[in-house]
């Protein structure tokens, strides 16, 4: 299949499918306490870890895909790039809103996010822009699957924060990852197309993002000198390795990105987008436009 042949199959499977930009409106003031997660540390810090990473991290996103922006001349795969950059955009701004209010309870978010923003640095200095986009499908693989198993478990995911403006951001995020997870994928089919990169860029990304999120962790326990109970360690082990915890349930749908030829829609969560304003109007009404 050539790259244009490529970008119109694609295109033709999303045609009906827009990227809409919802703006949202949290209040941040409602995180409170450090360890607002369970009032588990560890499950708290990986909530800030992956919130550190958000700001810089997805404006690398919409700078990879935009690099390509000018090749692309399908007026579907167009319009959602458009929606795409919207999204990302929004995405980060509320991330940096969240992220100052923990930073205002005497988390060390500047510190972490200053890590994640030199290794994005280095990343755009050694790697073409094709192995950049690579990067960005694949972490947008692990977006959408961290929104699928957030959306689909709700009371493990974000169900006991409802003090928390990270429910709500949670929620939201989630749903727009869903409907913006092939954007990437579908401007790397059409403008680079090498599957093998493809695969081998992944399994890196795959392997490396729990470790950077880990270190991001320490990072913010070190600095707070705050040591987990065994209760801690437990709790955490079983919400990512328990029975439906998301890294055991989420290993297949890793394996299934690195199979030749898959494609995001291959894996059908539209379901969560079209219920998300019934399950969540709590979250719905704080849409402002
Ligand atoms: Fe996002
Ligand atoms: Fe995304």
């Amino acid at each position: 299949m050539t790259a244009a042949s490529a970008a119109t199959a694609t295109a033709g499977v999303r045609a009906e499918a827009t990227i809409k930009p919802r703006q949202m409106r949290f209040d941040m003031s409602q995180l409170r306490t450090k360890y607002f997660f369970r009032d588990n540390p560890i499950l708290s810090t990986l909530m800030y870890a992956l919130s550190a990473s958000f700001p810089d991290g997805e404006r690398f996103f919409i700078d990879t895909v935009r690099h390509y922006q000018k090749d692309i001349d399908d007026p579907v795969l167009l319009a959602q790039i458009r929606g795409f950059i919207g999204q990302e955009a929004h995405h980060s701004r509320i991330h940096e809103d969240f992220n100052a209010q923990a930073a205002s309870l005497g988390m060390a978010m500047e510190k972490v996010q200053r890590r994640f923003k030199r290794r994005i640095e280095t990343a755009k200095r050694n790697l073409d822009p094709g192995r950049q986009l690579a990067i960005t499908a694949a972490l947008e693989h692990i977006t959408a699957t961290l929104a699928q198993w957030t959306l689909e478990n709700p009371e493990a995911g974000v169900g006991g924060e409802s003090h928390s403006p990270l429910r709500e951001m949670l929620v939201w995020h989630a749903m727009e990852e869903i409907e913006h997870k092939a954007v990437a994928f579908d401007v790397y089919r059409a403008a680079v197309n090498k599957e093998k990169q493809r695969i081998v860029v992944a399994k890196i990304i795959f392997r490396t993002f729990w470790v950077q999120m880990a270190i991001a962790q320490l990072m913010l326990l070190w600095h707070d000198r705050k040591i987990p109970s065994l209760r801690h360690i437990r709790e955490a082990w079983n919400f990512m390795w328990g029975k439906g915890g998301f890294r055991s349930w989420s290993a297949p749908e890793f394996k299934r990105y690195l199979k030749p030829g898959f494609h995001p829609d291959d894996i059908n969560q539209s379901h969560l987008i079209e219920q998300w304003q019934d399950t969540y109007p709590e979250v719905a009404a704080l849409q402002v436009g």
